[in-house]
């Protein structure tokens, strides 16, 4: 029979197969942190000298990194999950749109490089399919610094004759902006205070690695950081913390497969709103240590959840979570606050059965329904997180394209799955 494939431009040739229903046994171990490793590594640019960052996970954003950074001209030595950035030879080019729309986290170039040269051109284009994602407030943070913005069509050029530490006050909690802010106040005359600042565990690991190279900031972690301007950064070493998110998305198939799935590596605090959200449902899980044990729970009570900022439940968590909630006895309310778009993954889990009424961020969940299995599609990251977990759970077999957002953020996500029992596999279409 011909193959009823829905092609569409742009669309990854591979597709995931998955065969639901099997329990996972096992040990699951967690990465580095993808949205620590896509600052970090930027960030390695600030030093006058060779930088090494340790447990730097095996995903297609670091690739799309390592291309700008060789762009301008620095040397990049990887060993496994080592690498070393040796910045003494940059060259500050204009970053082109085919390289920086590889992924969002390129506007930290912006940062850093305005921050070491006082002079950053780059293409920055907006939108992504969770959220038109402006950079208002980056932009806003850069002004403060003293630097002069001209933006023609989606080309950024950010100066400044000199960068004088500001106070700025953050309308919204950003990550990017935090950090970008940070990038650029770091070398900046003066001292730089960022309040309302996001308080995400990678800001920590951040700063960690700025004043590590000789920077000094301090409140990372907390709604008000203090950077003092340095005259020189130099080389130094980190390691990326564990993927909180990824160990989030595993921990919630423990939840629904578990047998005796253990998730290992991971920094229990970090998913603190995770964990207090899988007792009130009354999840099987056991931590111990930096590992947590799963046992697949038949019985699982409903609740609510709303994503907010850290330490609330992460934004980035909702829709693997909205699966979890489809396999509860009775109504959840899920509601997604920071991202204007974070739904698509919905109609593909009412195709599979799930019971769902969608107004807006809101998804009103009734169940527990049975999943069944078909052919869907990836629409973002973390929905497409989303529809494996539900194809793990489906009745028969789940096919699911434009698997290149999952590629983007979780490493080795096929094997990870397939070591514990999955029926998970990947080919060409
Ligand atoms: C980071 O994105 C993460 N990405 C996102 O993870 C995560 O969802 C988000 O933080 C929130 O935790 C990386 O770290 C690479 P924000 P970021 O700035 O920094 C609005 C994933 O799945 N906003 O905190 O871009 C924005 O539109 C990704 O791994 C402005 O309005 O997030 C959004 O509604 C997805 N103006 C909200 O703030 C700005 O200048 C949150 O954005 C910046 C942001």
């Amino acid at each position: 029979m011909k193959k009823l494939v829905y092609f569409k431009e742009g669309m990854s040739m591979e597709r995931i197969i998955i065969k639901g229903g099997i329990p996972l046994s096992g040990t699951i171990s967690i990465g580095g942190a993808k949205n620590s490793a896509v600052a970090l590594i930027p960030a390695a640019l600030l030093a006058d000298g060779v930088c090494t960052i340790k447990n730097v996970p095996n995903i297609t954003d670091r690739d799309a990194l390592f291309e700008i950074v060789q762009l301008l001209n620095c040397n990049i030595e990887q060993n496994d999950k080592t690498i070393r950035i040796d910045s003494r030879n940059l060259e500050n080019k204009i970053i082109s749109q085919e390289l920086s729309t590889k992924l969002r986290a390129s506007y930290y170039f912006m940062g850093v490089l305005l921050g070491k040269y006082k002079h950053v051109e780059m293409y920055f284009p907006g939108g992504c399919n969770i959220g038109t994602r402006p950079i208002d407030l980056h932009l806003k943070g850069f002004k403060a610094l003293g630097a002069k913005i001209t933006k023609n069509k989606h080309k950024y050029t950010i100066s400044a004759d000199e960068l004088k530490g500001a106070t700025i006050n953050l309308t919204f909690a950003s990550v990017g902006a935090t950090i970008n802010i940070m990038f650029a106040a770091v070398k900046a005359k003066g001292t730089t205070i960022i309040n309302n600042a996001a308080k995400e565990v990678e800001i920590i690991n951040i700063a960690d690695f700025l004043n590590k190279m000789g920077a000094k900031i301090t409140g990372a972690g907390t709604e008000t950081i203090t950077i003092d301007g340095v005259e020189r950064l130099e080389g130094t070493e980190i390691e990326v913390i564990p993927d909180r998110i990824e160990a989030g998305t595993y921990i919630l198939m423990g939840a629904l497969l578990g047998n005796n799935l253990k998730v290992e590596g991971i920094i229990p605090e970090h998913n603190r709103a995770l964990f207090e959200k899988l007792e009130e449902m009354g999840v099987d899980f056991k931590i111990d240590g930096n590992s947590v044990i799963l046992n697949k729970t038949d019985e699982l009570k409903p609740t609510n959840v709303t994503t907010l900022v850290y330490p609330g439940f992460p934004t980035d968590l909702g829709q693997p979570m909205s699966v979890l909630l489809t396999q509860a006895n009775g109504t959840c309310v899920m509601e997604e606050t920071i991202w204007e778009n974070r739904v698509g993954h919905y109609p593909y889990l009412q195709k599979m059965g799930a019971n769902i009424e969608l107004d807006g961020l809101v998804a009103t969940i009734k169940g527990k329904t049975k999943l069944i299995g078909t052919n869907i599609n990836a629409t973002d990251l973390r929905g497409g997180a989303a529809l494996i977990l539900a194809g793990l759970i489906a009745e028969g077999t789940t096919i699911i394209y434009d698997i290149d957002y999952i590629l983007r953020g979780y490493e080795n996500i096929i094997n990870k799955l397939s070591n514990v029992g999955a029926k998970i596999n990947i080919e060409e279409i």
